[in-house]
This record gives structure tokens, C-alpha cells and sequence, in this order.
């Protein structure tokens, strides 16, 4: 009797359990618990957990205190119950926020099966500064040391303070012109590297905020803080520029300190200040750093140190009016390695192979005596002989020395630098190199992982991988093009080509909004976008205040594929004035609608050498570099079209609508024969032509035949470049052709996808060719073997290959589309996306009687299911005929198209 009661409890809240809905993963403008936020109105995020099928929210209700316990004396906003079934990034409602702030926050959902899930666990947020200007009293301080120059020594500034009562709570906001790095009483300030980060410095200099309450103590404090050139005054750029955007280096630091008894004390960067040399004698980006750890100032970050030797500083009034918080995530360090090998090369040098190619750098652990010296250079492959292969870092010295200080073992990682390597060569150590002291730690942006894609060829789940490590290399708080040669700028037209890519590998949307900013300072007052952003290269031939397309498209591209996925529509209003005053620049330097006048870069890099196998002898992949302006043109007027449509100007709407009508006209009159053909029979042409509808409706089959015969004329390879690549497979899919798609993907010589994985590539390589099939280099002035853009595959990846994508009208994968597109080739595929709302996967199995599509829907969300039958019987769920429990939307094409709510889902389709 005991028993059976026992089991009917268990029964019961069992089922009480399968009923509950809950929250989790709260976040706060993206993020979890963020501290130091200037946005007026910050936006909310949750995500709901339910048990069972088809769950919506139908309301929420959000509710901010200043206090965790939500006392009704702290609560300063109750949205009260809201019917909405919105959940992702809903605006705060309440009375301005303060500055310097922390808030809580927690919400609480209803959803349509009649549950309410109580309030969540509280999350918070704290403000950052809403007027630094005026709310920073502390001084912009510089160490007027001679050395401290671009390649100079990196000097130490340090203050000791006291806080004589006991401490509640501690906020320090500290930012440089230079990079900065902190510690208070010896400890680090923060977990972030390389700050404050770049940006376009003479609009925007982003301070960051520290909670630093555990790091101060009550009586004798001391902070320290090294300051070196970053991108603000080292080498930048490939002419050796120095001091782009300053001469001098400058700190500005406060710790605001809350006492136990309400009582408020600020310690600020000012005249008081010491300044030192200190161990590192360069610290640079390109070049990498030099320390001589018997020139460190022991316990010069603490309160009982001795500084009577110090130098005052000298004090700056630099503007403090260009100060805003970093709302994003900071560059933070990641997977670490150990030597997978250790090499001795053909001319006797010690070498580490860390099997990766990886950004960052080496941490070691060596003995020795004071003044022995070991140098680390960093390089990405090996040459045919098994050689260092430094010649593609250009001008890039990409070295650490480290100078012992003879005390037993000693811990050297750099601070100032990064270096994208897989082989370290090692000097100075006459042993032989153990690896265990030796690990490469990999820094990037602090993104968090959202996409997973897995298939059953091997070969691609390593080029996944590869598109990964690209992105995590070259997402060093702006998206640059490579991180190894002295280059590492943001180019826009590679981030633009990857962005969607990016977007499903890693949660990239504060990345782009912040980076998305400096695109709109650096905009020329004529409208047109930098090649650069943060734009140093102002003042040369590529700083000229001209747009370029799939360049400085980026500024119109981006923002709207940030709303796409993640159903951030604030980020497309922001960015609107940007937008418009960019197309309209194009708009100018369009004549009759044409937009063919100027420099373009095309379709940069497509495949040109030996170019003799193409069509009739013509050169074929080099297409003309007006007909990709005008493809992109169209391009970036269907987006205007979009964005002005989502913010209600009507208006707009229809004048843009009006002109890519024209567009298409004037393309077909220039570009185009009557019957059909381009001026460029190449593969990028009629790529971006099907894909932007530049054709005639009736012209469009001929085109996708032209376009499969030159592949076919390739013998199945492809011959496209920057902008061609990313639209190659999309448009084969969308054509019908996804069995010439999956031949591009799969082949494996060169240009191809897999070609470097055959040769070995760890990463995306710059050139289809960086290295060629005899093992030897393409020119040494561009050669980067971690260049993302040609990563842009991975979006049709996960779009078609899985399948999972968003559909345009629930934005942000409110409304899903799961359409996988299978092939003889593989015999399964999988993809996972973390959105807003949850876990969506998509994943197809094939068995030799049916094929299994396995799919999660997040709570909150529904999707439009496409299973490759047109004979419903044919389909089950969980073992059931599908019938009765789906909503059929139809037939489409070879497809049954379902309407399916949130849930896990396992069809058959029988073969
Ligand atoms: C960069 C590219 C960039 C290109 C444009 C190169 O040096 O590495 O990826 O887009 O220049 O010219």
C-alpha cells in the first residue's frame, strides 16, 4: 500500500513536472548579467522551457529592482502582464535608468497550454556611465618616458591609495589610447585582453567597467597598470605606418568605491600618479614583444611597494567626450594546446607544431640563467622541405623574446601582441624542447558558440571546423581579413561575405553592433564606406572616399542580417541613417541607374591562373567588375527596401522599390544579350545574376544551364572569387541543382573547398591556392593561410545541407524553415543553432528503407517543415502517420511542406 501511494505521489509530480513551463538563459542587450551598459533602454531576453509540443507564450511580465530580494521600495519597474508572445529582446519600460546603476531583473511567462512559470532566477545588469564626460573626474595621464615611443617600452603607471572603511562595493572604469592591461594589490583586473579594444578612436573610445569590490581591500591598496601602443600607436597597416591615430599613449583611470556606510570615495588617474619602465622593452602587435624579466619591478602593484624612483606623470587633456562603455563582448583567451609535435627542420631549428593554426600566443616555462635569452617565431606552415615559412607575415616581425631572469622557473606569455601561428620556432634553449612547457592559448572575442554542423563526410566536417577556427582568428574584436601579416585590418567586404556564416557558428550580434558603429563614424561625409573599418587607411588610395561593391556594402548588409537572425530590429533603426546615406552615395555615383564608374575590386581573387581549361578559350572566371557592382547594387536596394519597409517608410519603400526595377532594366541593357547571355560568361556572373533576379523570369533556366555547363567545363570546380562564392551553392539549391552543389563541395583539388584540408589546412585559406599542389607558395604578398571569406560556405551549410534556416517573416528564428537537401553522397547531416529562443536542430539520417529527419523546435517558435516526399502516406512521426497530427500545408516542388510547432521530432519518410 506504502508502494503504490509512493508511486501515485510520484506519478502526480511527475505529470505536474511535464506540465511546467520555465525560463532560463536570461540576458540583458545579449548577454548574461552584463556589467557596465550605456544603453538608455536596455532590451530583455529569455527563453522558455516546456515539456510537450507546440508551446507559445501568450504573455510575459518582466519586473527591476535595485535590489535582488524586489522589495516594493526597490522595485523601480513592473511591466505587469503583458499579452505578447514576444520574448526576445523586449525593451525595459520604465523611468530612466542611473548611472552606474546595478539593476535585477526577472520575468515571468504564461504560454497557451494554461501554465505560468513563476518568476525566473534573477538576473542583473549594471549601467555603465550614461555621461562619462562629466561623470569621469579622473585625468587623461601619459608617462612622458623618452623610450615610450611606437616601438618603444611599455611603461607601468601605478597609484596607492588607501580606503579606510570597509568596502561595499568597488566599480573601476578604465580605458587607454593604446592597450591597457590592470591589476589592483596584484591581482588582474578583468578577464580581457587587448583593451579597450579597437575602434574608430578619434569618435569612439570604449572605456570598460570592472567590478573590482573582491580585488580592494580595506586600508592600503595600490593599482598598477602597463600601457603599450595597441592599434592607437603601433605599427598599422602594410606601410609601416606608426602613430595613426596619436603620438602618445594615455591612461584614464577611476575606481569609484562604495563604503559600508553609504559614503563614496573615487580614485582617479591624475598627477599623483608614478610612472615606470618596467620589463617589457616592446610590446607590439605586428612585431610581437620583447621582456627582460630582471628589469620587473617585483610587487609594483601593491601598496607596500617602494616607489621613490618613479617618475611623475605628466597629465593630458585629451577629450573625454569620445568615451562609450563597451556593451560587447571583450577579447578573452580560449582553447589552449600543447605541441602535437616537435621538429627539427632541414637548417637544425627547433620547432613546436601546435596542430592547429590558432590566434594568440605561447605560454612557456623555462630555467636558466638571468639574461639567457629564447625567441619564439610564429608562422602558419611549413615549406615543401619542412622549413618556417615567415614570408607571407610580410613586414610582421611576429616574435616574443623572453630574457630570464635566472630564478628558478619562469612563467612568460606576452601581453600586447598576437601572433596567428601553428609552428613555433624555438631559440635559446639548448635542450631538447619539452613539450609540456609549452601551450598555445588562443584568444578571440568572447562570442559564445552558438552552431554546431556535423555530416558523414569527414573531409567536410573538417572544413566546418577549419571555418570555425577562421572565424575564431579573425574575430579579434573587429572582424579582420587574416591575423598574421601586418595587415589584420577590418576589411568590410570579408566580413560581409562571412557575416551570416559567423552568425551561425557564434553569437556575433554585439560584435557586429559595436563594430557596426565604427562603420557609421569612419563614413565618409559623402556617404560612401571605407574599405576599413576602424579606416586606417585614410589618406591612401584605399582611404579615398569611395564605396565599393560587396565592400562597402557591408554597412547595409550587415545590419539587416543581424535582424534576420536574431530579431534585432534596433540594430537595422541605428544603422538606417548609415544605410541610407550609403546607397544614396551609390545612388550618385550611379549614372542613368548604372552604377559602373570608379574602382571596384569585383570578384577579388576568383580563379585566374592557367586559365586556359574555361569556355572556348575565353578567360573565363574573371568577371567584368561592373556587372558585379551592379548585381550588388540591386542587392543593396532590396535590403534598403526591407529595412525601410520594417521601420514603416513607406514611402522610401517605394522609391526603392521603383529603382531596382530600374536597376534590373539597366543591367539587362548592359550586361546582358537579348537572349540572354552575359558579357562575362563566367561562373560569378550568372551566379549573382540568378541570384539577385537580374534576369527576365523566362531567362533565368538558360542562365542556371550556362552556369552548369562552365562548372562543368571545370571539370566540376569552381572559379569564383570573393563575391561570387558565398551566392554558388545557394543559387545551384535554389535552381534545382544541388547534385552540382554537392559536387563543388565535395571536390577535392584545386579551387576547391577540400583542396587545402587535402593538403592539410587547419583553416580557411586566403587564396583557393595559398598553397599549391607542388606544395609551394602563391605570392608571398598575400598569401594568408586564416582568411574566413571563402568560409562564407558554411551558411549554405547549415541552410541546405541540414537545412535549418530562418524564415524572413518571424525574424530571428521565431518562424523557422527546416528544408534539408539530401544527397547520394552522404548518408546523414546535422545542424544545431542556439537562438534566442532556444536549441532549433535539423538533422537527416538515411536508412536503406526511409530517411529519418530528426528536428527540435524551441518553446516559443514554430516551423515550416519540408520533407522530401510528395506522397504524405509515405511520412511518419514517432511511428504514427502524420496525418492527423500536423497541420499539411501542401506539396511543394518534390517537398511536403508541414506546419510544426515546438517539440522534438523524428520523422520516417519512407523511401
Ligand atoms: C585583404 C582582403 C581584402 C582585400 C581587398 C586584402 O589585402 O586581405 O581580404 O578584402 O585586401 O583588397
Amino acid at each position: 500500500m506504502k508502494q503504490t501511494l509512493t508511486l501515485f505521489i510520484c506519478l502526480i509530480s511527475m505529470s505536474m513536472f511535464a506540465q511546467s513551463v520555465s525560463t532560463y538563459d536570461l540576458t540583458c542587450e545579449s548577454r548574461v548579467n552584463p556589467i557596465g551598459l550605456d544603453v538608455a533602454i536596455p532590451r530583455f531576453t529569455w527563453k522558455i522551457a516546456a515539456t510537450g509540443r507546440n508551446v507559445m507564450q501568450t504573455a510575459y511580465a518582466i519586473r527591476v529592482a535595485t535590489s535582488p530580494e524586489f522589495s516594493k521600495k526597490t522595485i523601480v519597474w513592473e511591466s505587469g502582464k503583458t499579452n505578447s508572445d514576444e520574448s526576445v529582446l523586449q525593451a525595459y519600460g520604465g523611468p530612466a535608468l542611473q548611472s552606474g546603476q546595478k539593476y535585477y531583473w526577472q520575468v515571468k511567462v504564461w504560454n497557451n497550454q494554461a501554465q505560468e512559470s513563476g518568476w525566473s532566477t534573477t538576473a542583473f545588469w549594471q549601467m555603465a556611465l550614461l555621461n562619462p564626460s562629466a561623470e569621469l573626474s579622473a585625468q587623461w595621464i601619459s608617462s612622458g618616458i623618452k623610450a615610450d615611443t611606437a616601438y618603444g617600452v611599455v611603461p607601468q603607471f601605478r597609484k596607492q591609495f588607501t580606503a579606510n572603511k570597509k568596502i561595499k562595493s568597488a566599480v573601476a572604469y578604465i580605458t587607454a589610447k593604446g592597450l591597457y592591461e590592470a591589476q589592483i594589490n596584484r591581482q588582474r583586473v578583468g578577464n580581457a585582453y587587448l583593451t579597450p579594444g579597437w575602434t574608430s578612436y578619434n569618435n569612439r573610445l570604449l572605456y570598460q567597467t570592472y567590478d573590482v569590490t573582491d580585488l580592494l581591500k580595506q586600508g592600503k591598496n595600490a593599482i598598477g597598470v602597463s600601457l603599450a601602443n595597441g592599434w592607437f600607436r603601433g605599427e598599422i597597416g602594410w606601410e609601416k605606418k606608426t602613430a595613426f591615430y596619436g603620438k602618445e599613449t594615455a591612461l584614464l583611470c577611476q575606481i569609484n568605491i562604495t563604503y559600508a556606510d553609504g559614503k563614496t570615495e573615487t580614485i582617479i588617474s591624475d598627477g599623483s600618479w608614478k610612472v615606470s619602465t618596467g620589463p617589457m622593452l616592446a610590446s607590439e602587435i605586428y612585431d610581437g614583444e620583447i621582456y627582460d624579466a630582471r628589469q620587473e619591478k617585483e610587487g609594483w602593484a601593491t601598496a607596500s611597494y617602494d616607489d621613490k624612483n618613479w617618475l611623475p606623470v605628466v597629465v593630458k587633456d585629451f577629450s573625454k567626450k569620445i568615451l562609450f562603455s563597451s556593451n560587447h563582448e571583450l577579447i578573452t583567451k580560449h582553447e589552449t594546446f600543447r605541441p602535437v609535435k616537435v621538429l627539427t627542420t632541414p637548417k637544425g631549428e627547433k620547432v613546436l607544431d601546435f596542430g592547429q593554426n590558432l590566434v594568440g600566443w605561447v605560454q612557456m616555462k623555462v630555467s636558466g640563467k638571468a639574461g639567457d635569452k629564447i625567441v619564439l617565431s610564429h608562422a602558419e606552415v611549413l615549406d615543401k622541405k619542412g622549413g618556417l615559412y615567415f614570408d607571407n607575415l610580410r613586414n610582421a616581425q611576429a616574435q616574443d623574446t623572453y630574457i630570464l631572469k635566472g630564478q628558478g622557473t619562469e612563467t612568460f606569455e606576452p601581453h600586447f601582441t598576437f601572433h596567428g601561428f601553428r609552428y613555433v620556432r624555438v631559440e635559446g634553449i639548448q635542450e631538447a624542447l619539452n613539450p609540456e612547457n609549452f601551450t598555445a592559448i588562443a584568444l578571440y572575442s568572447d562570442m559564445k558558440p552558438t552552431g554546431s554542423f556535423e555530416c558523414s563526410d569527414p573531409m567536410v566536417n573538417q572544413l566546418q571546423k577549419n571555418i570555425q577556427w577562421g572565424q575564431k582568428g579573425n574575430f579579434l574584436d573587429v572582424p579582420t581579413d587574416c591575423p598574421q601579416r601586418d595587415e589584420r585590418l577590418g576589411w568590410t567586404g570579408d566580413a560581409e561575405v562571412f557575416s551570416r556564416t559567423a552568425a551561425f557558428n557564434f553569437n556575433v550580434n554585439n560584435f557586429f553592433s559595436k563594430w557596426l558603429k565604427d562603420v557609421a563614424a569612419d563614413q565618409d561625409a559623402n556617404g560612401s564606406i571605407p574599405f576599413v573599418i576602424p579606416n586606417i587607411l585614410k589618406g591612401t588610395f584605399f582611404g579615398n572616399p569611395i564605396g565599393a561593391a560587396g565592400w562597402s556594402d557591408a554597412g547595409i548588409i550587415i545590419p539587416w542580417n543581424m535582424y534576420l537572425v536574431y530579431g534585432d530590429k534596433r540594430v537595422v533603426e541605428e544603422q538606417y541613417p548609415s544605410m541610407k546615406a550609403y546607397h544614396s552615395y551609390v545612388r550618385k555615383a550611379a549614372k542613368n541607374d548604372l552604377w559602373n564608374a570608379g574602382f571596384q575590386f569585383g570578384d577579388w581573387l576568383s580563379y585566374r591562373v592557367d586559365d586556359s581549361k574555361g569556355l572556348i578559350g575565353q578567360k573565363s572566371a574573371v568577371t567584368d567588375n561592373y556587372l558585379v557592382a551592379q548585381c550588388f547594387y540591386a542587392y543593396n536596394t532590396e535590403l534598403m527596401i526591407k529595412a525601410a519597409r520594417l521601420l514603416g517608410k513607406t514611402e522610401e519603400v517605394k522609391d526603392y522599390e521603383a529603382l531596382l526595377e530600374r536597376i534590373r532594366k539597366a543591367f539587362q541593357q548592359e550586361f546582358m544579350t537579348a537572349n540572354g547571355r552575359l558579357i562575362s560568361e563566367t561562373q560569378t556572373a550568372y551566379i549573382l545574376a540568378l541570384q539577385f533576379d537580374m534576369l527576365p523570369e523566362e531567362l533565368r533556366p538558360q542562365a542556371l544551364e550556362r552556369l552548369v555547363s562552365n562548372i562543368k567545363s571545370y571539370s566540376y570546380h569552381l572559379t569564383t572569387g570573393f563575391l561570387g562564392t558565398p551566392f554558388l551553392t545557394p543559387v545551384l539549391t535554389r535552381f534545382g541543382r544541388t547534385d552540382v552543389a554537392y559536387r563543388l563541395l565535395l571536390q577535392d583539388t584545386y579551387p576547391s573547398w577540400l583542396y587545402p584540408i587535402k593538403m592539410g589546412a587547419t583553416t580557411v585559406w586566403e587564396r583557393w591556392d595559398s598553397m599549391k599542389p607542388d606544395s609551394t607558395f602563391q605570392d608571398p604578398s598575400m598569401t594568408s593561410f586564416n582568411h574566413y571569406a571563402y568560409g562564407a560556405i558554411g551558411d549554405w551549410m547549415y541552410r541546405d545541407v541540414a537545412g535549418l534556416d530562418v524564415d524572413e517573416e518571424g525574424a530571428g528564428y521565431k518562424k523557422i524553415i527546416i528544408r534539408p537537401h539530401l544527397s547520394s553522397e552522404l548518408s546523414s547531416a546535422k545542424a544545431s543553432l542556439n537562438t534566442n529562443y532556444g536549441l532549433v536542430s535539423s538533422g537527416w539520417k538515411v536508412a536503406p528503407k526511409e530517411i529519418n529527419f530528426m528536428l527540435e523546435i524551441p518553446a516559443n517558435t514554430s516551423a515550416t517543415v519540408y520533407l522530401p516526399t510528395r506522397n504524405i502516406p509515405d511520412i511518419e512521426e514517432g511511428g504514427r502517420p502524420i496525418s492527423s497530427d500536423f497541420k499539411i500545408l501542401g506539396i511543394e516542388g518534390e517537398y511536403t511542406k508541414l506546419q510544426v510547432g515546438s517539440g522534438k521530432y523524428e520523422f520516417k519518410v519512407r523511401k
